[in-house]
């Protein structure tokens, strides 16, 4: 059986690599990913040495490429992570959003429905519960809660979910989709909340929080993320959604303390001296107040129970950013600074 992995250079599907590629020594893993600013090839590089796994670099958005991809690599599963992810770049440029996000997968789906005689091959969706809008003070999301996005990032990610679905139900295309809550772990780029709060408290820098802090994510543990696309790959029902959350409902605000917390528990220093940094800053535009997931559906099919909790794995998170300085530097340089003082330059504090 060979596997495509996209997106296998980045944070989710680097970690879906390096649980299942020595897991599942009969699968051959094929990563593709065009490298791009947050890719890394380090991130796989155990992986790498096995001999079930090979790299291709692809760009989705180049449909002769990726017809290519399935001519030389024909795949029985594809498990399709590569996206423009970060929901500030989508409001800052929000261009290559609809191009890799939407574009990008349409050219995936193209090519299962030219490779594929019926009855072969499963496509296997990752995207967001970001597709939902933003919940009230109560309340979680289902699989049937509408479709409401409200960034360029989450409406490019609805569009493919309805691209996924149409392909479903027009050429009976094999998908699945799972749609989940905030990843937090190893190998994430730290333009996100929680490592850029880490890596910024290691250097005593301010620690941006948007607003007054009170927007409500539900955090997951990536592993935790990686079994269940497995699980629903395994055991869940053909064409259908599945919703992946932690249960572990937290106010960014509180996030931030307890990153503190922790990293002073790990290094010996003062707290207080850690929770001074936190800057309030200018609010981001159309931000989602809060997300929860029902995962319901999701443990009752398909067997599926996260192993973290958010102090567990939030240690976790955070031990590996103090011991893998060597990565933090490579990923810091160059459009990583570009991309911080784009972020940062006009937030002024309120
Ligand atoms: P990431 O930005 O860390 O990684 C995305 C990867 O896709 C990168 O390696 C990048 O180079 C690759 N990529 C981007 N455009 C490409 C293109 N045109 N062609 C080929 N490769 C391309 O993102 P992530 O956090 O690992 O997210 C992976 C997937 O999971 C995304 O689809 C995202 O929407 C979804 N998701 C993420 C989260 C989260 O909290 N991070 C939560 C739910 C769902
Ligand atoms: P983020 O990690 O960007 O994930 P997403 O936007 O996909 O949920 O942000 C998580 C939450 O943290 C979100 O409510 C925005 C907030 N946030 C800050 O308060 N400060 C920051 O510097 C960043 C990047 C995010």
């Amino acid at each position: 059986m060979q596997v495509l992995v996209t997106g296998g250079a980045g944070f989710i599907g680097s970690n879906f690599l390096n649980l299942s590629v020595p897991r599942y020594r009969d699968r051959r893993f094929v990563n593709v990913d065009h490298l791009g600013y947050a890719a890394n090839l380090a991130n796989v590089a155990e992986t790498a040495k096995s001999p079930n796994y090979a790299f291709v670099r692809v760009d989705i958005t180049d449909a002769d490429a990726v017809d290519r991809l399935f001519h030389d690599h024909p795949p029985d599963l594809v498990v399709h992570f590569a996206a423009e992810s970060h929901v500030d770049r989508s409001i800052v440029g929000p261009r290559a959003f609809v191009r890799t996000n939407i574009e990008g997968t349409f050219n995936l789906l193209e090519a299962c429905r030219k490779y594929w005689p019926k009855g072969r091959g499963l496509f296997h969706h990752v995207s967001t519960d970001e597709v939902y809008g933003s919940l009230g003070e109560s309340g979680a999301f289902t699989e049937a809660t509408p479709y409401d996005p409200s960034s360029p990032y989450s409406a490019s990610k609805a569009a493919s979910d309805h691209l996924v679905r149409a392909y479903a139900r027009t050429y009976g295309l094999a998908t699945k989709i799972t749609n989940c809550s905030n990843n937090y772990g190893p190998y994430q780029f730290p333009e996100k909340l929680i490592p850029l709060t880490i890596l910024n408290a290691i250097d005593r820098k301010p620690l941006p929080v948007y607003g007054k802090g009170l927007n409500v994510r539900d955090w997951l543990y990536v592993e935790d993320h990686c079994e269940a696309i497995w699980a629903v790959i395994d055991h869940g029902g053909p064409g259908r959604t599945y919703n992946v959350g932690g249960n572990n409902e937290v106010r960014n605000i509180d996030v931030v303390r307890q990153i503190c917390r922790l990293l002073a528990e790990e290094t010996g220093q003062r707290e207080d001296d850690l929770l001074a940094l936190i800057s309030y800053v200018t609010d981001r535009p159309g931000h989602d107040l809060r997300y929860a997931i029902d995962a319901t559906r999701l443990k009752a099919e398909c067997r599926w129970t996260p192993q973290e909790t958010f102090e567990t794995g939030l240690r976790r998170t955070v031990r590996w950013y103090l011991s893998n300085k060597a990565w933090v530097d490579e990923v810091r340089s160059g459009d990583y600074r570009k991309w911080i003082a784009t972020n940062y330059a006009d937030r002024t504090q309120p």
